[in-house]
């Protein structure tokens, strides 16, 4: 047995950690049955031991969270785990982490602003925008260096230089938080970038998400100028310490980037030089809002040669990637000097092949060129494409272009291939989708809002945890949902809440009557449902630990809401008083058969279920969380409430043994969520079958519940159906998005109409992806029982549809493997795990290792 895969807060020997750290591990066996019998993990500094857990008899090996002597600032920790099998073979492993500026006594930079005047402007001000800033200062390195270590952050989105080098690839640092409250500082490792004498340090800073008029934080003072942060720690070989910080010794004026916006895009003119001709500014902005990067960075993960260029009917030079891609282009360029090349970015063409603007933001980016040969990159900006209208150029060769993917660094923890080409396609898009959706915060789009909207991820989050390891990427996020809750308990329909979706909140509450943004079912109930995901799929207690406050007022608002707040239905007071059925609601948004329209109508529709449904899942889970918690009254309370509100919703939506609306949605989470009444149970089955065959076996759900759909059918007994509307190739379907070359996953479901027209939306939104984790569960046939797949069972069941089918997902504790043919299945359990197999109507019971079955 090998102890294996050592993490510090889900990170390989992480440099800069903040938080109190939690620590992770695998085994390795060839030997079959391994379980974890004890651990002994010990962590020290270079002089002493800081936690010693003694010998633990415990399965734990993930989210073992740190309980020793208090940790210190900029120090480097190793840490020890000694692992016993219930075999007896025994093995221990080392990792490290070093830790950042833990306290605001640990800084003393000071704050630096420009002092160029920075007009404000407006959102359609293409051209307008205001250049990056440059900031840059001399210093002096006195001697042989052991180790220096760069801390730095920014008010807009910065670019590093030591000696004129960049420490890392890292893209778009300080992510996009709630700057209010929580501004990332990221952690570099400068030793080999300095020499002897003279340094020099700059930071080039664009407006990224901080000083975009689109992305701009809700905040007090908001800081509208770009300001930087620094502070470089050097250590010399005879233990001298010295501290560069910013202190106002700095320049700083422009350079080549005329303007930069993460919406409309960038000018880059080569023949303009860096002048620095301003001084800066310190400001008092402080250091409350602080946090070390709690997650890997941005980083440029994937590259992608052009598939294609081509001349379109209207005669534009166009470039075609083949794939759908968040990022952008490196283009390799000769064209005389003083040339402007026009780079246009979009997603989809017009039937006939022109540049067509989907995404409404126009991801435009301008190259003047000086004459020399260069590779160019835009620097601030990134786009949703997978075509560039390119002018100025002359005749395209496809060798010069590569687009590249940038999104926030993330382990892959899935795989899966199958028998079916299409649906190994629809795959790829939804991997695709996922990708290109997480930079920086979970997203719904790259292209028209670049928004942390709470609906898409809770639909998404298990889909994105069978698929990479998103417990950093979603962990940091949480904790900026947590800072953006609103005092009454609201969380808002994006987190970040930024100026633009504060505005929107407060005209939607006004039209249904209300003063201040209220709570959006589906939306913020993200709440509750992203951190217990998290928890079902990867044995994360902590997280919800950490979060149970938050998830609690969340579920007390929509308690009070209901209480407080009569809906229109006229109905019982003890009835009403237990429906959330009141306020702004997104509904089910999205169903195909609904037409959107300007009053907001066809929200309130499908929100006469949603609202109260989706009090109810959130209330009966805070119940589930609290009991995991051991809260035995809290989970007694929420679990009364829970009974009370599914009671209520029986006794006034199921009245007659219907739904208020006729929509599949509307039964769909009826019956995924068991709150049908035993005698309504066979008039609700057959309803939706009904629907469906009336349809044509197409569905017609929107956001909230097509991820219930299938399993909906298969509960009801129709599996049949489920793997109908799977392999369903009409619109709308998965599968016609796939016919129609979609690369990534569509917003609406009928984007591009049977005779080819795009719609103006979406081509790369994840939430409809939801269906692959149903594929995961019911086709690959893998089930968790126990939370983190600590006991699974696997029951795949092949139906005629697939011939063959492989599945991996890499659990807390290893690597799960079903590959299944016809007649053979092959299991594959990691360490420390148990599944129940079957396979064929027989049933076996087996401990971690490889396994085939006839
Ligand atoms: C976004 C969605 C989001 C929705 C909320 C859209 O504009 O792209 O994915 O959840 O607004 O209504």
């Amino acid at each position: 047995m090998k102890v294996v895969n050592l993490k510090t807060l889900h990170q390989r020997d992480p440099l800069g950690i903040g938080q109190t750290p939690y620590f992770s591990w695998m085994m390795e066996s060839a030997e079959r049955d391994v379980i974890q019998h004890s651990y002994r993990l010990i962590v020290s500094d270079e002089t002493k031991t800081v936690w010693d857990t003694g010998i633990v008899e415990s399965r734990e090996q993930s989210f073992i969270e740190y309980g020793g002597l208090p940790l210190e600032s900029r120090r480097v920790y190793t840490w020890t785990v000694a692992v016993r099998d219930n075999k007896g073979c025994e093995d221990r492993a080392e990792a490290c982490f070093e830790t950042a500026l833990l306290h605001a006594e640990d800084w003393k930079a000071r704050w630096v602003e420009s002092t160029i005047p920075r007009e404000n402007y407006e959102w359609f001000n293409y051209g307008a925008q205001p250049p990056p800033i440059m900031f840059k200062r001399d210093f002096a390195v006195t001697g042989m260096v052991k180790k220096a270590r760069l801390y730095a952050s920014a008010y807009g989105c910065y670019r590093l230089y030591v000696n004129n080098v960049r420490p890392d690839d890292r893209e778009f640092a300080p992510e996009h938080t709630v700057y209010r409250d929580i501004l990332y500082y990221q952690t570099y490792d400068v030793t080999n970038l300095l020499k002897n004498g003279r340094n020099t340090l700059s930071m080039y800073v664009g407006d990224g998400w901080h000083l975009c008029p689109q992305t701009a934080p809700v905040m007090e003072n908001f800081h509208n100028l770009p300001a930087v942060l620094y502070q470089l720690e050097i250590e010399y070989e005879n233990d001298r310490r010295d501290i560069i910080a910013a202190d106002g010794n700095e320049r700083c004026g422009t350079g080549p980037v005329m303007f930069s916006d993460i919406f409309l895009g960038e000018k880059q003119d080569a023949n303009v030089p860096y002048i620095l001709d301003y001084p800066v500014q310190v400001r008092d902005y402080g250091y409350a809002n602080l946090m070390v990067q709690p997650m890997p960075p941005v980083r440029p993960i994937k590259t992608l040669p052009a598939a294609d260029t081509y001349i379109s009917p209207r005669g534009e030079a166009i470039v075609d990637f083949g794939q759908i891609v968040c990022g952008r282009a490196r283009i390799k360029i000769i064209a005389p000097k003083g040339t402007p090349i026009t780079f246009e970015y979009f997603e989809v063409p017009d039937k006939d092949g022109n540049y067509f603007n989907s995404m409404i933001a126009f991801q435009k980016d301008i190259y003047v060129s000086d004459g020399e040969p260069c590779e160019y990159e835009a620097y601030f900006t990134f786009h949703g494409f997978r075509y560039i209208r390119v002018t100025g150029m002359g005749a395209l060769n496809k060798e010069d272009f590569t687009a590249v993917l940038l999104t926030t660094e993330k382990e892959n923890a899935g795989s899966f291939s199958c028998s079916d080409e299409r649906l190994n396609r629809l795959y790829r898009n939804i991997r695709w989708a996922q990708a290109n959706n997480m930079m920086s915060i979970p997203t719904d789009c790259p292209t028209r809002e670049k928004a942390g909207f709470t609906g898409d991820i809770q639909i998404y989050v298990k889909t994105a945890i069978i698929n990479e390891n998103v417990t950093p990427f979603l962990s940091a996020w949480l904790l900026n949902l947590a800072a953006d809750q609103l005092e009454d308990g609201v969380v808002p329909m994006t987190v970040p809440f930024t100026r633009l979706y504060e505005r929107l909140s407060y005209n939607r509450a006004a039209e249904f009557g209300d003063d201040r943004p209220t709570g959006i079912a589906g939306w913020s109930d993200a709440a509750v449902i992203v951190p217990h995901s998290m928890y079902v799929m990867t044995g994360n207690l902590l997280i919800l630990k950490k979060h149970y406050n938050t998830m609690k007022r969340w579920c007390d608002y929509v308690i009070r809401t209901a209480r407080e707040k009569r809906g229109d239905k006229g109905l019982p007071k003890e009835i009403d008083r237990y429906l959330w059925n009141t306020g702004f609601h997104f509904g089910e948004w999205l169903i195909p058969s609904v037409k959107e329209d300007a009053s907001h109508m066809n929200c309130r529709i499908s929100a006469a279920y949603t609202a109260p449904i989706f009090g109810y899942i959130s209330v009966s889970l805070m119940s589930k969380i609290a009991h995991a918690l051991q809260n035995i009254q809290d989970a007694a309370y929420y679990s009364d409430v829970a009974i009370a509100m599914k009671n209520a919703i029986e006794e006034s939506l199921m009245k007659g043994g219907k739904m208020p609306e006729e929509l599949m949605g509307a039964y769909v989470l009826a019956i995924a969520f068991d709150l049908v009444p035993d005698q309504y149970q066979d008039a609700f089955a057959h309803k939706l079958v009904f629907m469906l065959e009336q349809n044509d076996y197409r569905l017609d759900t929107g956001f909230l519940a097509t991820p219930y759909l299938l399993d909906a059918l298969t509960k009801i007994g129709r599996r049949d159906l489920a793997l109908k509307v799977l392999f369903q190739d009409k619109p709308p379907s998965w599968l016609y998005q796939v016919d129609k070359g979609a690369t990534a996953i569509w917003e609406n479901w009928v984007a591009i109409s049977p005779d080819g027209m795009p719609m103006v939306t979406s081509y790369d939104h994840y939430a409809f992806g939801c269906v692959d984790e149903w594929v995961f569960r019911e086709i690959a046939g893998i089930n968790s029982s126990q939370p983190g797949f600590r006991h699974m069972v696997i029951h795949p069941k092949p139906d005629g549809c697939l011939h063959l089918c492989k599945r991996s997902f890499q659990s807390e504790y290893g690597e799960i493997a079903v590959a299944w043919t016809d007649d053979v299945l092959k299991v594959s359990i990691p360490c420390n795990t148990t599944a129940t197999v079957v396979w064929k109507d027989c049933q076996y019971e087996i401990g971690s290792g490889h396994y085939d079955f006839k």
